[in-house]
């Protein structure tokens, strides 16, 4: 049998692997969806262990394997490293590149290096456990060179890698330095997989401006290197989030004592706090809704849950303070004896909570100013009832391209989200019906069981 070996810079722990964990708290998209791949496949899933170590640098890579159903591989990382590689290139500058912010992107040659030292140590720490029937699914911008590494290592079989973010047009690409050093690297793998048509289409034309090769449609060639480039669209597993929202016995209401009447509306936001989340562009628009819409104020409450993350970034300290500051300003406003307009929650939930939280409100906003899918848009989905909330979702989510019966929004356009948070509020029971059956639809076609297993046979085929 074919042995699935997936390598991405954060791994859950081995008590978030074990059986009846699946309910537990997760950071990103990247964890739920491989989580259920992996729970199945029983393979080999390698990535840092979040640690850092005082390891010089010429010590040799040590690796810790765990056991278990799903065994895991982590290395350590120094200080330096998880500042350099992690903090800096990953965060500071590819993040913000592909998700569209050029005056965000910190070009630093140091940076740079320690991305790729840590990309080959990957690489190094990886190959002695390869076996020759192994197949590679390399995961994020975090990692990009990985294969590259391997491929110098002398890895003959295939590798994979599948970008959980966008990937910008080619204007936005070549702002990079070491474009060309990203593509090359790209290039060393047999299939490259894309979230939606747009991100592929423009590693097409960024391929097509940078290296020049030839797109024979599935194919990208340059020279004697030949790449496959597909879509697939990232899901969720819809049933065990709906089962969860259900399995949870604390409302929202109680939860957080709000009134608990129909005529009281609960508006729910969930992020990790991310500047591309758009969540003070999101309290804006709330803002303006309570302010163009008396009869909502004392009627209507938005729960905002926020996941701490990178903290340690300083743009990332920065959107926090923007945030609080604005959670401030509108409840300093609006607040009286009975009611508090924004609830601001900064921590963690575990999903069963958030599936009841989402399950309970009359809308959920997500509402990002870019984002590579967002599988909490498709969570809110799954976790819906017999009275279906609205799903008010931006039109630069990947998300957006599947759920086309969400009310989308151009989060930038702070009265036009407004107005359409305030149409959301009042939409009648049989139109919330049929937009939700809708997407629901769209859901249950693309899960994170259909994704992975599209992209384990696709890469067996290559
Ligand atoms: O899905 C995008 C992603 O960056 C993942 O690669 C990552 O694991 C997740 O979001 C959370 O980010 P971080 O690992 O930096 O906390």
């Amino acid at each position: 049998m074919t042995r699935l070996v997936v390598v991405s810079n954060r791994v859950p722990s081995a008590a978030e692997l074990a059986p009846g964990q699946e309910g537990a708290a997760v950071v990103g998209g990247l964890v739920s969806a491989v989580k259920t791949l992996m729970l199945r496949q029983q393979g080999l899933w390698m990535g840092w262990s979040g640690r850092t170590t005082t390891r010089r640098r010429s010590d040799p890579p040590t690796i810790e394997l765990s056991g278990g159903p799903v065994e895991l591989a982590t290395i350590d990382l120094t200080l330096d490293e998880s500042n350099l590689y992690y903090l800096g290139f990953s965060n500071r500058t590819l993040w913000p590149l592909f998700h569209t912010f050029p005056e965000r992107v910190d070009v630093r040659h140091d940076t740079f290096r320690a991305y790729q030292r840590v990309n080959e140590r990957f690489a190094t720490s990886l190959f002695p456990l390869l076996g020759k029937n192994d197949l590679v699914w390399v995961h994020d911008y975090q990692l990009i060179l990985v294969g590259e590494y391997l491929r110098r290592l002398g890895w003959k079989g295939k590798i994979g890698f599948f970008l959980h973010i966008p990937f910008p047009s080619p204007d936005v690409f070549e702002i990079l330095p070491w474009a060309r050093d990203l593509l090359n690297g790209l290039l060393e793998y047999d299939l490259l997989g894309f979230h939606t048509q747009r991100y592929r289409q423009n590693f097409v034309d960024v391929m097509d401006r940078e290296v020049g090769g030839i797109w024979n449609d599935p194919h990208y060639a340059v020279g004697d290197r030949t790449v496959k480039v597909r879509k697939f669209p990232i899901g969720i597993e819809p049933g065990t989030f709906h089962d969860a929202a259900m399995a949870s016995t604390t409302s929202v209401s109680t939860e957080l004592s709000l009134p608990n009447d129909d005529d009281h509306k609960i508006v729910v936001g969930v992020d990790r706090l991310d500047y591309t989340k758009g969540i003070p562009e999101r309290l804006k628009a709330f803002e303006r809704m309570l302010d163009r819409h008396a009869n909502m104020r004392g009627r209507v409450t938005l729960v905002q849950v926020t996941q701490p993350s990178r903290s340690r970034v300083r743009e990332y300290i920065e959107e926090r303070e923007k945030v609080e500051r604005l959670v401030g300003q509108v409840n300093g406003r609006y607040s009286d004896a009975a009611w508090v307009p924004i609830r601001y929650l900064y921590r963690f939930f575990p999903q069963t909570q958030l599936a009841r939280f989402y399950h309970d409100s009359h809308v959920g906003m997500i509402t990002p100013l870019r984002d590579g899918m967002n599988l909490i848009a498709k969570e809110y989905i799954a976790a819906q009832g017999e009275d279906p909330g609205v799903l008010v979702l931006s039109k630069f989510s990947g998300a957006a391209v599947e759920l086309t019966e969400a009310t989308q929004v151009n989060p930038y356009d702070t009265d036009g989200t407004a107005e359409q948070l305030y149409q959301a509020l009042r939409m009648p029971h049989t139109e919330r019906v049929r937009r939700w059956r809708s997407q629901m639809n769209a859901v249950t076609e693309n899960t994170a069981r259909t994704w992975g297993e599209s992209f384990f046979q696709e890469l067996q085929l290559s």
